[in-house]
């Protein structure tokens, strides 16, 4: 049987490991706290520091194949237990060019992918320095940024004190009609398969995902263009794996690349549900070099993520849990987390149904009935 191992145990390790219990493998998890959402679903918890030189490499060097729920993690052991023939999905390289924001969007330019016009600056000083003449703007840490905490939206001169004084991006903002996100499947050999695309609205407070309908509403000659756009940044990527390729349309049309992971993301939870083959079960048939499954939409469906209640921090209740699910056709996910703070992820739902008024009102109704808050 073979040994995988997951960098990290939050919720994207938590579901893979759901799905890894209908393939022949052993699973390892790293991760600091033995608490966490994946810990009591793998085969083995090692307690270790996933930016941890010795930690990964240890970790990895009896397995036969690793990969990440999360970037944040030591690249140059990954690159050395590649190197020692362990197989490492997304490849280091992959991961070294997506981790920095910098890179990363060097990487589009590169490649004529088409992305929001930004610069880089390396301080609050030359932040300072290069507002002027390019507001509005969003200010993007380099590393270490998730879940919108390293992104700054800056409309005026004075906006640019709340800055962040770290090396970062300077993107030009983009005036957005929506969001989308495609999800792609990489296979050892190149072989690709290519998710429906998803349709988010966002907390603009919390910047944080909190309602998603698939597949999005798009016309024929925009999904043509996004499907072009997600096969290229896979192609030059040149890595198996899952890689979610999140994108604006603008008002005027026009498409941009905003980020990729390289792993399963939180805007293909709901192909658990709503897909033949989800993005968990397609990342365990690309890690153990099985033929990639069916990604097509079996309904469409809508999204909501459950959040920490603003206000409440402690250990979790879910108040109308009942109420949701009595309801018909949603599924409901928790993720084990038994602490709460305002606008942590602690679980989502996913609601399926052939009729849209139908995927938005549940949506709506499901987030003013659960709610996440402290005892
Ligand atoms: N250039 C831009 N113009 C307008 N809005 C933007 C721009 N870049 C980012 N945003 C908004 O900020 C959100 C968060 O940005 P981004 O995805 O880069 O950050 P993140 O911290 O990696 O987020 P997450 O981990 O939630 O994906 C985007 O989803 C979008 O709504
Ligand atoms: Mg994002």
């Amino acid at each position: 049987m073979q040994k995988a191992g997951i960098l990290g145990g939050g919720q994207l390790g938590r579901m893979l490991l759901q799905e890894a219990a209908n393939y022949p493998v052993e699973t390892y998890v790293l991760e600091n706290d033995p608490d966490c959402p994946a810990a009591h679903l793998c085969h083995h918890f090692i307690k270790g520091d996933i930016r941890n030189f010795d930690d990964v490499y240890n970790f990895g060097k009896d397995l036969d194949v690793i990969t990440i729920e999360i970037e944040s993690v030591n690249v140059d052991a990954l690159e050395k237990l590649a190197a020692e023939g362990r197989r490492v999905i997304p490849t280091p390289a992959a991961l070294r060019i997506i981790k920095n924001k910098v890179s990363q969007k060097a990487f589009y330019t590169e490649h004529s992918i088409p992305t929001a016009a930004y610069r880089v600056v390396q301080s609050m000083n030359e932040l300072q320095k290069h507002i002027g003449d390019w507001l509005p703007a969003v200010q993007k840490i380099g590393e270490g940024g998730y879940d919108g905490r390293g992104v700054q939206v800056i409309m005026s001169v004075d906006d640019a004190a709340k800055g962040f004084d770290s090396e970062s991006v300077l993107e030009k903002k983009v005036a957005i009609s929506k969001e989308i996100a495609v999800i792609v499947a990489v296979a050892e050999g190149g072989d690709t398969a290519l998710y429906p695309p998803v349709e988010m609205i966002f907390d603009p407070y919390l910047n944080l995902l909190n309602f998603q309908i698939a597949p999005a509403d798009v016309q024929q000659n925009m999904l043509w263009r996004i499907q072009a756009v997600a096969r290229t940044v896979a192609k030059q990527l040149s890595s198996p794996g899952i890689f979610a390729v999140e994108m604006f349309i603008s008002k005027e049309g026009e498409l941009y690349v905003n980020e990729t992971a390289p792993r399963v993301h939180n805007s293909g939870h709901h192909t658990i549900e709503a897909n033949y083959s989800s993005q968990y079960d397609m990342l365990w048939r690309i890690l153990l070099n099985y033929p990639l499954g069916n990604p097509a939409s079996v309904e469409s469906s809508s999204l909501v993520n459950l959040l920490g209640e603003p206000g409440h921090t402690g250990e979790v209740k879910y108040e109308g849990l009942e109420e949701v699910l009595k309801m018909e056709n949603v599924f409901v996910h928790l993720y084990g987390k038994k602490q709460t703070k305002p606008g942590r992820k602690m679980g989502h739902v996913t609601i399926m149904s052939k009729d849209k008024q139908d995927l938005v009102h549940k949506a709506q109704q499901i987030r003013h009935a659960l709610k996440v808050v402290a005892h």
